[in-house]
């Protein structure tokens, strides 16, 4: 069974909503892992949109699990995981227009930046995961540069309405987890994974983490973040 990383962004996304200082996304890291959440997960872009560095070092104080860093390939960006010392980072690309991160990191053309950003995050012993696509190149770039881990945009299956489109992009989920596996790669998942795709997702043996955020902070909204994280575990399990 995969674990959950749990990306809580979007708390930061509601206080922003107001530019006041509540929801603080501290206090629901401590929730999460208290409800059974393997890891927290937070994106601080570029635009500082919605996690601010303030919360990214009280969270690397106060997370017991695992704490993963959403980041863009910078030099800004691997001067402050260098300081911080995330237990890992997941490098991602960052466009300043977009609603949320769209597709994978061209692991492929961007291999001599990533290759670097892995060195010198790596002097502090922090792990690096890229997110790529389900293509075997990427899978392969990814080796090549010497990142620990993948994670499999999970995206297009997500977005696929119609149930063939689904499947053909669950099957290159599947390969890309396989091949991951193959390598030596730790596997993770995720992106616009919900209450009611995740399955197909979870029972895929080779992932080894799921990194779900939106669905789990809008179904908060509703039922509290306790729930909402139980229920996601109930049905990864
Ligand atoms: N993985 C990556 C790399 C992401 O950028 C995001 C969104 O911040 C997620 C996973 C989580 O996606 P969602 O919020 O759709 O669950």
């Amino acid at each position: 069974m995969p674990e959950l990383m749990v990306n809580i962004d979007h708390v930061a996304t509601i206080r922003q909503a107001r530019g006041t200082y509540f929801p603080d996304p501290v206090y629901a890291a401590g929730i999460a892992e208290m409800a059974g959440a393997s890891g927290i997960i937070i994106h601080l872009r570029e635009d500082r949109r919605h996690i601010k560095d303030r919360d990214l070092r009280i969270l690397r104080e106060v997370v017991r699990t695992k704490l993963n860093l959403e980041m863009a390939a910078t030099d800004e960006m691997v001067k402050i995981a260098k300081e911080v010392v995330p237990d890992m980072i997941t490098l991602v690309p960052e466009k300043r227009e977009e609603l949320t991160t769209e597709g994978g990191l061209d692991a492929v053309s961007l291999s001599r930046r990533l290759k670097k950003v892995v060195e010198q995050v790596g002097e502090k012993g922090i792990k690096v995961s890229l997110f790529i696509d389900p293509e075997e190149r990427q899978v392969m770039a990814a080796k090549k540069i010497g990142a620990d881990m993948i994670e499999i945009h999970t995206g297009s299956y997500s977005d696929a309405l119609q149930e063939k489109a689904r499947t053909q992009e669950y099957k290159k989920i599947l390969e890309a987890a396989k091949k991951g596996k193959e390598l030596g790669l730790g596997v993770n998942a995720g992106h616009g994974l919900h209450y009611h795709n995740v399955k197909p997702i979870a029972s895929i043996p080779e992932i080894d983490e799921l990194s779900i955020g939106h669905s789990i902070i809008a179904r908060a909204v509703f039922v509290g973040l306790d729930r909402a994280i139980r229920d996601m575990l109930e049905l990864i399990k």
